[in-house]
């Protein structure tokens, strides 16, 4: 069957997706998702959240349970290898020969892919220029630094002509030098109008490379949205308030910030940023409520993390 590509429809669509492996492990819960084409977009989420199997669904290196997956309107398992055949994947862990040139992981590759020879070596250049790599095209693998290597596997991903290219946290493990490095080549892939999806345990990450976002915890989305709106939302200030004596039953209304009590003598107080921080007191004071102290809570993205997953992003460490 031949993939019907369709320019109008989104780059990838989930719907309701699930998975349980064998073990009865239910990775996915129910997932639908929208990338839209040119979209960068991060899947977010805490280790065993879902997300290397929702991009191994979607690469069909894993087979799902239910739902549906489409890719620009083909449907992956109607159409699947039509479907794999718009879909480049970076997979974690280097996976190329390393006794092989770069030159050759790349033209081999896409023979795999039924490129023809001449046409898979004109592609191999210009790839190996854009990974700026084309000075190691002849050299062993083995040779490369770890940035490098990271950029060969982007490079042959790139040589089917992916319009959705995805990658599994493609900069884990490797250091700030080769992870800024990487950002600049991908979004000089995403800025040639190749759809990007990656997931990424680094909300750093995300945040600079990424416009849309999706976090995932436990087989489900429990956020979605672009990455601008989320800011937005998290551009509170968030403490915690220690009270002298126990707290009135009624507590002061203080436009444009929440107050919560969590027990007799701790409020929780949100306000946005810019608020004057007097104008809580005043009204705290005015209810009687006298402030012993106070400790910010954590914020920005690592907060909301965090607050939806109920999980520390210590995994970025
Ligand atoms: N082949 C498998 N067989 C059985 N269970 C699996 C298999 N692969 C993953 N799981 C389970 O499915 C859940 C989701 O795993 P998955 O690898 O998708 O998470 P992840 O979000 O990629 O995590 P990480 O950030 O650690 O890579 C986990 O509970 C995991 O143990
Ligand atoms: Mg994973």
């Amino acid at each position: 069957m031949v993939a019907q590509i369709d320019t109008d429809s989104p780059a990838l669509r989930l719907r309701d997706l699930r998975k349980t492996y064998d073990n009865g492990v239910q990775a996915l819960k129910g997932v639908s998702l929208e990338v839209a084409p040119g979209d960068f977009f991060a899947l977010l989420g805490p280790n065993g959240a879902g997300k290397s199997t929702l991009i191994g669904i979607v690469s069909s290196l894993v087979n799902l349970s239910e739902g549906q997956v489409q890719v620009f309107g083909s449907d992956l398992v109607a159409a699947r290898s039509a479907t794999m055949r718009l879909i480049g994947l970076v997979p974690q862990e280097i996976n190329f020969n390393l006794f092989e040139k770069p030159f050759d992981i790349l033209v081999n590759y896409a023979g795999f892919y039924g490129v023809p020879r001449a046409e898979a070596e004109a592609r191999a250049e210009e790839e190996l220029k854009r990974a700026h790599l084309w000075n190691k095209a002849q050299m062993m693998s083995r040779t490369l630094s770890g940035g490098m290597k990271r950029r060969l596997m982007i490079a042959r991903a790139m040589m089917t002509r992916p319009r959705l290219l995805i990658l599994d946290e493609p900069t884990a493990g490797v250091d700030i030098e080769i992870r800024r490095d990487m950002w600049k080549t991908l979004q000089e892939i995403n800025a040639a109008g190749t759809t990007i999806i990656l997931t990424t345990h680094y909300l750093e990450e995300a945040e600079q490379l990424c416009r849309n976002l999706a976090i995932i915890n436990h087989g489900r989305i429990v956020e979605q949205g672009p990455m601008r709106t989320l800011l937005a939302k998290l551009d509170v200030e968030g403490f915690l308030l220690d009270i002298d004596g126990e707290l009135p039953a009624q507590l002061p209304r203080i436009e444009g910030a929440q107050l919560a009590a969590i027990d007799s003598h701790t409020l929780d107080l949100d306000m946005p940023r810019a608020m004057d921080l007097n104008r809580v007191f005043d009204a705290l004071g005015g209810a009687g409520i006298r402030v012993r102290s106070m400790r910010t809570k954590s914020n920005r993205l690592e907060e909301l993390f965090v607050r939806l997953t109920g999980n520390l992003a210590q995994e970025a460490a």
